[in-house]
């Protein structure tokens, strides 16, 4: 396994851009991708936003196991953390958004309406780690096309705020940070769900964990889309044998495109990399 980056340069920088907008808004909206609660964030984010108030939004949330979505909001419940899961790409985001960010500023709003100020407006700014899903989220709720911020933290000269149609405004530049690979597994997590370019780990490592998973979990997956293929092999036969089995002859580079592919797309169900029960061992 490489050793892998944790590109400090732009880590310091990505939080110094955060720091900086932090005075301008209400709360924190904290994008992971449902699939990897845990690992799809970055673990200095609480340092760097210290007590802002937050809502932890589990994006992709349709491609992940339902159940283990809701574990994992029961568990932040408890932690005291304002938490939603929601599909980005789906209209009826707005609303839950909006919702949940009342929610959060209930206790502000009412101590501004004791004091004779009628004002309901609420500012944010979106946090997340490449690929989560910022862009599309913003997109939703601005209802309109904003260009792809890509993986590098914006530049702001001035606050531009996205306006939505509910009282919600958002920073127009998302704070990016990158995840940490604190072991080999988050690593492999994220490369097979594609939060992390496919340079950087070897696909054959990334199948063979991705494999073993399903067969862990979800077996019945697999014998559907690989055609009743036989799992009681270890992961090298059965990778030869569906590599047979799609007609890809030996290319196995190919299989290992295909597999992770399908992961990524769903076509293997929904699934949920990280555990709760992995967390606190008895969930
Ligand atoms: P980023 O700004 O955080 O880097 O992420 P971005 O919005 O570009 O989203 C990354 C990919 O994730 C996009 O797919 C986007 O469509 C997809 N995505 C975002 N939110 C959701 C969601 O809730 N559910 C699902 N299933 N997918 C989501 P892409 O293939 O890179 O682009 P595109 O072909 O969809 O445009």
């Amino acid at each position: 396994m490489p050793t892998i980056q944790w590109f400090p340069g732009h880590m310091s920088k990505a939080r110094r851009q955060i720091q900086e907008n932090l005075k301008y808004i209400d709360f924190v909206t904290i994008l992971a991708d449902a699939r990897l609660p845990l690992s799809s964030q970055n673990p200095m984010l609480n340092k760097i936003v210290g007590d802002k108030s937050k809502l932890l939004v589990l994006n992709k949330a349709d491609l992940a196991d339902k159940q283990e979505t809701a574990k994992w909001c029961a568990y932040y419940k408890k932690e005291g953390l304002k938490v939603l899961a929601i599909n980005a790409k789906e209209q009826g985001v707005i609303k839950q958004i909006n919702g949940a960010a009342k929610a959060l500023m209930s206790a502000k709003f009412e101590h501004l309406h004791k004091k004779g100020i009628q004002s309901n407006m609420m500012r944010t700014m979106i946090i997340g780690i490449p690929n989560v899903g910022k862009s599309t989220l913003m997109n939703r709720l601005a209802g309109k096309k904003i260009a792809s911020v890509g993986n590098k933290p914006g530049i702001t000269k001035g606050q531009q705020w996205l306006k939505t149609n509910k009282d919600l405004e958002i920073l127009d530049t998302p704070g990016i940070l990158w995840p940490k690979f604190e072991d080999q597994f988050v690593g492999l997590k994220l490369a097979l769900t594609g939060a992390i370019k496919d340079n950087i780990l070897p696909m054959d490592e990334v199948t063979i964990f991705g494999l073993n998973y399903f067969k862990k979990h979800y077996p019945e997956r697999l014998q559907e889309y690989f055609n009743g293929i036989d799992l009681s092999e270890e992961a090298p036969e059965i990778i030869m044998n569906m590599t047979q089995k799609l007609g890809f002859r030996d290319d196995y580079d190919r299989f290992y495109s295909f597999f992770i592919k399908a992961v990524r797309n769903g076509k293997l169900g929904p699934y949920t990399l990280d555990k709760v029960v992995d967390l606190n061992g008895n969930n």
